[in-house]
């Protein structure tokens, strides 16, 4: 059982992380604060530049009030969160059956001839990492891909060329 803490105990997040952490859990009965560790991992990262470490997330499970293994399991089942430090910005390639049917092969090959890097690698001035992800809920716009917060379909090695050249 998690040790049940006050919010004035946690100097793992920062004050503003656990402000927006508690938006989230406002929006839940108060006995199921749980349910905003999602939002709260996703807060957590976002302020550690892009990656979480367990720190970070036993800091989130004691202040949800649910046991660390918990979260341990909602981090590394999901892709968006990372345990490991990425480059400035995350190419997130979709190799799923829509995309996969659809050319997602020429994606990843595309992008490793572009970078010089492999799946799961991160260029080597930090500024790229290239990740292979599951279906993103896009497959109407097959091959499709994340790049941060934003998604990219219909991908050609034209426009992967562009999206890569209009990078800052
Ligand atoms: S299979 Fe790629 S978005 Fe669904």
């Amino acid at each position: 059982m998690a040790a049940v803490m006050n919010p004035s105990d946690n100097n793992v997040l920062s004050t503003e992380s656990l402000a927006e952490i508690d938006k989230w859990v406002a929006k839940y009965p108060a006995e199921q604060k749980q349910s905003a560790v999602m939002a709260a991992l996703r807060i957590a990262q976002e302020a550690n530049g892009g990656y979480l470490t367990t720190e970070l997330m036993d800091a989130v499970a004691d202040y949800l009030d649910m046991p660390r293994v918990s979260v341990y399991e909602v981090a590394t089942f999901y892709s968006m969160y990372e345990l490991s430090p990425v480059g400035q910005h995350k190419i997130c390639v979709c190799t799923n059956i829509s995309c996969m049917l659809c050319g997602s092969d020429e994606v990843v090959a595309h992008f490793k001839k572009r970078l010089g890097i492999g799946l799961g690698e991160t260029t080597a001035d930090g500024r790229i990492t290239l990740k292979e992800v599951e279906c993103l809920g896009a497959c109407v716009g097959a091959p499709m891909l994340q790049i941060d917060k934003q998604y990219f379909e219909h991908l050609t090695p034209e426009t992967i060329d562009k999206i890569l050249d209009n990078l800052d």
